[in-house]
């Protein structure tokens, strides 16, 4: 995975709150710990503030509550986990209490409860605080708003004054750790931005993002995602002299190569544009940046391998490829199978998922005039669960 620009804004710590029992969702398990999109929910949100630098990251968890934690947490690096309390306040009290005898400069709290968390949220309020002690993500509030008592209106509200409140909110680590410790912790709070402005502290309005969303009740563990979604990619790459010939994972003796972006495998990256595009991912570029000196002459089986774990982590199962070779030579019909297998190997696939063909233009064009090998490739994504 590409270098996040986020990086550059470490150290700061985290503290994901999963310490409640999601009760209005009806689940048997607390929601945190439920599959949502492939993966415990918990699980979503800690990747990324793990990939952005967050470190150590500390998750507040119900008591008891360990294994499942630490199961669905395997692997990332930096979690620490500490039981919660009996209200959300008192969760994070305790998460940062843990941090305090080694306290890092800033934290993001965060709601488990929200899965997806784009990094531009995270920039915003990083960025922010280097002005303010304090930062929140907001959303506007787009309908009018009336105030309801016993079931009929007893007053309106002006929304243009109003802002939807998500997570994470960023905090300068000291004052927030005092805003808590002179929090009554007898007292519900909505979240720490109202812990923070009774401690007096200066909060900054970032925007939010609308798939912050928190997951809350039954319906939103309900899949709205379509069954199937396809992606098509397209590739080309230059022949030369002296190069060495890959096309599918296969090394062709061939009196000529591709020459390129790492091994400048046309056929794999045709076949990583296409699962990219499929889960609206970007493209092979914006993942392994040709700039990137590391990808020189790097083997392209690495990034169908990575493409093909980024599909699975959004939920969703190859269910084929079908690609095609654009060249006058080599031929392709000897090697098809031997790129099948080699394909399917690289994506965790079964070879009978995917497809190679191979045209020539008729010797027309620069594929005909043999300057170079294009390939195309569509797939097709089922969901998973
Ligand atoms: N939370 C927590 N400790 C508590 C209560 C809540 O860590 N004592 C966490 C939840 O796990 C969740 C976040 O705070 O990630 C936001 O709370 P909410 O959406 O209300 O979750 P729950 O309290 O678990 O759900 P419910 O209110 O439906 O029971
Ligand atoms: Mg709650």
């Amino acid at each position: 995975m590409s270098a996040l620009p986020t990086q550059a804004l470490t150290p700061f710590a985290a503290v994901i709150v999963a310490a409640g029992k999601g009760l209005r969702t009806g689940l048997p398990l607390p929601k945190q710990f439920a599959r949502w999109r492939g993966e415990p929910v918990l699980r979503h949100s800690a990747e990324t503030l793990a990939q952005a630098g967050a470190a150590p990251i500390v998750v507040a968890i119900p008591p008891g509550a360990d294994e499942l934690a630490a199961e669905c947490l395997h692997g990332l690096p930096g979690v620490l986990l500490v039981t919660g309390g009996e209200t959300r306040q008192q969760s994070v009290a305790a998460a940062l209490e843990c941090l305090a005898p080694n306290p890092p400069a800033r934290v993001l709290i965060h709601d488990a409860a929200r899965p997806i968390l784009p990094m531009t949220v995270i920039e915003r309020l990083l960025g922010a605080l280097e002005k303010y002690p304090a930062a929140i993500p907001v959303l506007p509030v787009v309908d009018s708003l009336a105030v309801a008592r016993d079931g009929a209106m007893a007053g309106s509200a002006a929304r243009e004054e109003l802002r939807r409140v998500q997570t994470p909110q960023a905090f300068r680590f000291q004052p927030i750790l005092e805003a808590h410790r002179q929090w009554n912790p007898a007292r519900e709070a909505g979240d720490d931005a109202q812990v923070a402005q009774a401690a007096g502290l200066d909060i900054a309005l970032t925007e939010g993002d609308e798939r912050l969303r928190k997951l809350t009740f039954s319906e939103d563990f309900v899949q709205a995602r379509p069954l199937m979604r396809v992606g098509t990619g397209f590739d080309v790459h230059r022949l030369a002299e002296g190069e060495e010939l890959w096309l599918a994972g296969v090394r062709i003796d061939h009196s000529h190569g591709l020459s390129g972006h790492s091994d400048a495998d046309v056929a794999i990256h045709a076949l990583v544009d296409a699962l990219l595009g499929a889960i609206g991912e970007g493209d092979i570029g914006s993942h392994f940046p040709p700039s990137d000196p590391q990808w020189r002459g790097a083997r392209s089986g690495q990034f169908l391998t990575h493409a093909a774990g980024l599909v699975r982590k959004a939920g969703y199962e190859i269910s084929n490829c079908d690609l095609t070779i654009i060249c006058e030579a080599p031929r392709i019909g000897p090697h098809r199978e031997a790129m099948r297998r080699q394909l399917a190997e690289l994506a965790g696939l079964d070879s009978g998922q995917i497809s190679v063909k191979a045209t020539t233009t008729e010797r027309l064009g620069f594929t005909g005039r043999k300057e170079g090998i294009a390939a195309e490739a569509v797939v097709c994504l089922i969901r998973e669960d």
